[in-house]
């Protein structure tokens, strides 16, 4: 089937521009047009922005023009004719608004509503990418941290997808490193039929992990024996190995857990994947000259740091970074992937910095441009003490299970409170409770600018009067009521008649939607959820002013205007889509 992608309006209105600019200065208006949405929307629906730049080049040449303005206004008058824009003016020094044609806006939501929502997807330069998110370490806990990355990593590597790029969601688990000696150790010795009860010997691995440090640190010869295990379970010992993907499975069965509640797809590439591919990607860096010596490690010096990233420790060891430095050069080079996004708390920041750094002096990455890596950092997740949030006392994993079934329950209780329980099946109950108890733990943390720190409260994130996934989740189901009384189906709608903008609160909306597209393609280049949490928040309230001002069942209007409450529906709904919500049709 032939693909269509529509542009964003920002593109079309970029493309005349740049036909206007010719027109008007020749050369001289050979630049990029500076195409902005008005914040304002009495001065019109858009902006450009070059007229003041273009003088400040032209200034003192011999040119018809003696200011900024009329630049400007002569950049307006040759607005190439093309019924999609209906008035232009130039306010100030030299800014020109443009008001867009009403037809026009229609026109967009009627393709919207006949070709789909994915011809509404913006163009990224790129065809693969990786989104490194979630990866929690094997055996330790599975923190609000690990929750936060989870929850951002998929809603980023949605709206990539959405953008038609290839996106593998790399879950880069912790499974490597000196504790497995010990763990591997205190296994022979607690359980030594381990073999046969497997995965059932240990029930709570991280109370495990705990028992086993203290005897790490109590007993000499334990400590060794433990340090020998290392060295075996690094050259392949099968008995080592085994032992390990015990362990191993254990915390991967428990973190399941939380992906299967939150719906989330992961592959894993664990740290223990890279690290045959370690020497050889050290080698290439010694063979680009860029390692050097100091205080014994192996390490190469990047600009910006006191400190070196450390590609070979004292001991002759590997660490976090040697496998990062690998797993970017497999990336790089077996699965060729043009785009890697790392998603950990700000705190790593310092390590990305210098990993792509050092990546950049080995010209494995290019100054600029692609392939590009990036790491998105967020902040703490608090409690309602102002601290770092933390879980119940107990066992590590099976807390951030309890968080979650504590938000579904908590979501339960309020539809019973509501008498659904009454009207629905125990599943559908069960799976509304899923959608919004879920969905109000994902907003919550996706609605922030995900630098800041953020406070963890049941009652706000279930709050129904709030900017909560609860609010929206009802003003989706809402519109889908709306339509379902009107006793019309869709197609019949789309037979009868198309979506006309005739109010004012109706065109507004109408604006509003045709520019879903280019918020997508902000959110995700700057690599900001929150852009689209905001959205989709100021699509309902849109969505209110309208319906407060415009009737729809039973009007002479109705044909039109439940077709732009169904088109509200549709971009609502990709909106959820890609912040990983699930809606309901019924609420
Ligand atoms: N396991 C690490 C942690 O829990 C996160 C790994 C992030 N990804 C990476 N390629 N370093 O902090």
């Amino acid at each position: 089937a032939l693909e269509i992608r529509f542009d964003t309006i920002r593109q079309e209105l970029s493309k005349i521009a740049r036909e206007s600019f010719q027109t008007t200065l020749g050369e001289w208006g050979n630049v990029e047009p500076a195409v902005a949405a008005c914040a304002n929307p009495n001065f019109g629906d858009y902006q450009i922005n070059n007229a003041m730049g273009i003088w400040s080049t032209i200034k003192g040449k011999e040119t018809e023009f003696r200011n900024p303005r009329e630049i400007a206004q002569s950049i307006t008058r040759n607005f190439p004719q093309t019924g999609f824009v209906e008035t232009t003016s130039v306010a100030g020094p030299g800014f020109i608004n443009v008001k867009l044609s009403s037809v026009y806006i229609a026109k967009r939501l009627n393709e919207l509503l006949l070709h789909g929502i994915d011809t509404w997807a913006p163009v990224l330069p790129v065809k693969r990418a990786i989104v490194d998110f979630s990866s929690p370490n094997i055996a330790k806990e599975m923190h609000v941290g690990h929750l936060r990355s989870t929850i951002i990593g998929d809603c980023l590597a949605n709206m990539i997808e959405y953008c038609k790029v290839e996106v593998l969601r790399r879950n880069h688990v912790g499974d490597w490193g000196t504790q497995f000696g010990m763990l591997i150790e205190y296994l022979f010795e607690m359980f030594p039929n381990w073999e046969d009860i497997g995965d059932q010997a240990i029930g709570d691995l991280q109370a495990f992990y705990k028992e086993s440090k203290v005897r790490f640190d109590a007993d000499e010869e334990f400590k060794a024996k433990a340090q020998q295990a290392v060295v075996k379970l690094q050259s392949g010992d099968a008995k080592y190995r085994a032992a390990w993907k015990i362990l191993c499975n254990i915390s991967r069965n428990e973190f399941q857990q939380v992906y299967d509640r939150l719906k989330v797809s992961l592959e894993e590439k664990g740290e223990s994947f890279y690290n045959p591919y370690i020497p050889d990607a050290i080698q290439i860096l010694r063979d680009k000259g860029i390692l050097e010596e100091s205080d014994g490690a192996t390490v190469i010096f990047v600009d910006g740091h006191k400190i070196p990233l450390i590609a070979i420790k004292r001991d002759g060891g590997f660490n976090y970074a040697s496998t990062d430095l690998a797993a970017l050069w497999y990336r790089l080079n077996v699965e060729k992937v043009e785009w890697i996004i790392y998603v950990t708390d700000v705190g790593q920041h310092q390590h990305f910095d210098m990993l792509f750094k050092a990546a950049k002096r080995a010209e494995w990455l290019p100054k600029e441009g692609y392939p590009r890596t990036q790491h998105v950092g967020f902040g703490l997740v608090l409690g309602a003490d102002g601290k770092r949030f933390r879980t119940r006392q107990g066992t590590g994993l099976v807390r951030l299970v309890d968080l979650l079934d504590e938000a579904k329950s908590r979501s339960k209780t309020a539809l019973i409170e509501r008498g659904r329980d009454d009207e629905w099946s125990p599943e559908d109950l069960d799976a509304a409770a899923e959608s919004v108890g879920y969905g109000a733990v994902k907003y919550a943390d996706l609605k922030n600018n995900r630098e800041t720190n953020y406070t963890f409260s049941f009652e706000q994130m279930l709050d129904v009067r709030g900017n909560t996934a609860v609010y929206l989740l009802y003003a989706y189901a809402r519109i889908r009521s709306i339509i379902r009384k009107s006793g019309k189906s869709i197609d019949e709608l789309k037979e009868n008649g198309a979506i006309v903008l005739t109010h004012p609160d109706e065109r507004a909306l109408g604006l509003f939607l045709i520019q879903f597209s280019e918020v997508v393609e902000d959110a995700v280049t700057r690599l900001l959820p929150n852009t689209l949490c905001e959205y989709l928040y100021n699509l309902s309230e849109n969505f209110t002013r309208f319906y407060t001002s415009c009737k729809v069942n039973g009007s002479p209007e109705e044909t039109s205007r439940l077709l732009l409450c169904e088109a509200t529906a549709i971009v609502m709904k990709q909106c959820f889509k890609l912040l990983g919500i699930t809606p309901l049709e019924r609420l």
